[in-house]
């Protein structure tokens, strides 16, 4: 529960918001390096409630500016792709990647206009396949975030986005609560008494995508706060041998909008909650293989079944096909058959539909939590001090404080016998790897 003054402070983040400026200090993802061709099409970008275009130079540089030509505000995702600059199709204007006005063709020789206008621009770098933007004051400058994936050559990552239209911290909420996933996956996510760790059975069409050694619906979570944001223990009854053992899933929350969870073996997984604006999220899922490439059926696989195909389950913006409209497509007939607790396609397509179903942006002033909720509500307590102490004091906000090594955070997933505390268990499971 939170009161609606404190729900409002947590979710804003446009210019003028405290989160919006504490938001401000972090690198956030802004595309795919891949939806920018060298001298291609330019892309609108919205972020952080700001409207922006990005777009690569042919020298293959990304700059990312103002939507509106400073000149008269006519949009520059129509400008022309020139060299070393946008040039505004309506009167020629020509902005650099940092911003300067560089040409104003129709104004005479001796004008001196161009020098005393600049187009707001944010500086941009590219890791992992990903282009990050920094969008606060250039002497706070935080340092660039490389997680583990970044490191790896492009052809071991999968990167999968979609809108989700609802405020970013109602979808971060969603990626560090453990309990759900045996009520809203529990048909794609099922019981098997023969493993030790979850297992991916590699079928798409297969009602079941992964098998987990516990039935337990009731996890208990256990929380402990870190540099770079929390982590938390999902400590589940595993279903055999549960009077010498338990089942240990450890995720990470990398503040402001990232979390880090166990994948099946060999791989790696996280998620990246972009906010757009108050009421629409970039969802980002990566999933890495550490010793080996993904190839092209594996990749549509986790395309198909997360339903995240471009141009087939979301338009060219990323908008999704199954949406609040419809119901995201719920199939109450399946559900009547045993086939589907939720009745709706996929497991990420699950997440997507209560999220949103939320409302755009979620009233905690009239919800309920309980002992299940325990990391969401360190979610909330964790960013709120931070904005608080940011606002009031100017401090830097979590995970700014101290240097993180943002490539070593790693996620676990462990059966661990009782009386070994989680934290010790897990480094002997990332150890083992
Ligand atoms: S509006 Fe862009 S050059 Fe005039
Ligand atoms: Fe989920």
């Amino acid at each position: 529960m939170l009161t609606k003054e404190k729900n409002e402070l947590l979710c804003r983040v446009g210019p003028d918001s405290q989160m919006g400026r504490m938001m401000r200090r972090y690198w956030m993802p802004m595309a795919l390096s891949g939806e920018l061709e060298a001298g291609g099409a330019v892309r609108r970008i919205r972020l952080l409630g700001e409207d922006l275009v990005a777009w690569r130079a042919p020298d293959g540089s990304v700059g990312l500016i103002d939507e509106f030509c400073p000149h008269r505000g006519a949009s520059m995702v129509l400008a022309r792709n020139e060299d070393c600059g946008l040039r505004c199709i309506y009167h020629g204007w020509k902005i650099a990647a940092d911003g300067q006005v560089m040409e104003t063709p129709p104004e005479p020789d001796y004008s001196t206009r161009k020098d005393r206008v600049r187009s707001t621009a944010y500086p941009v770098r590219e890791s992992g396949g990903i282009i990050w933007a920094y969008m606060g004051p250039s002497e706070a400058m935080s340092p660039p975030v490389d997680f583990e994936f970044a490191g790896l050559p492009a052809s071991h990552v999968l990167i999968m986005k979609t809108r989700e239209e609802c405020n970013w911290a109602q979808t971060v909420e969603g990626v560090i609560d453990s309990a759900h996933s045996n009520y809203l996956h529990s048909s794609g996510i099922v019981p098997n008494a023969g493993l030790a760790i979850t297992e991916d059975k590699g079928d798409v069409n297969a009602k079941a995508q992964f098998e987990r050694p516990s039935n337990d619906g009731a996890p208990r979570l256990e929380v402990e706060d870190t540099p770079y944001g929390f982590r938390y223990a999902a400590i589940r009854r595993p279903l055999v041998a549960a009077e010498r053992n338990k089942y240990v899933r450890v995720t990470l929350f990398v503040a402001p909008i990232h979390a880090i969870f166990p994948a099946p073996k060999g791989w790696g997984s996280m998620q990246m909650f972009t906010p757009l604006d108050d009421t629409s999220t970039m969802f980002h899922y990566i999933l890495w293989r550490y010793d080996a490439p993904i190839d092209g059926a594996t990749r549509e696989r986790y395309l198909l079944r997360h339903g995240m195909r471009p141009g087939i389950d979301m338009d060219e913006n990323f908008r999704k096909v199954r949406n609040r409209a419809n119901n995201w497509q719920q199939d109450r007939e399946a559900m009547r058959r045993g086939d589907s607790y939720s009745g709706i396609a996929g497991i990420n397509t699950e997440d997507f539909a209560v999220q949103e179903s939320m409302g755009l942006i979620i009233d905690r002033s009239r919800e309920h939590l309980g002992a299940s909720d325990r990391a969401v509500a360190n979610f909330r307590r964790v960013m709120l001090e931070s904005v608080e102490r940011f606002t009031a004091t100017g401090e830097p906000p979590i995970g700014l404080r101290t240097k993180v090594d943002y490539g070593q955070l790693r996620s676990a997933e462990a059966m661990l016998p009782h009386d070994m505390p989680w934290q010790a268990g897990v480094e002997r499971a990332q150890a083992a790897e």
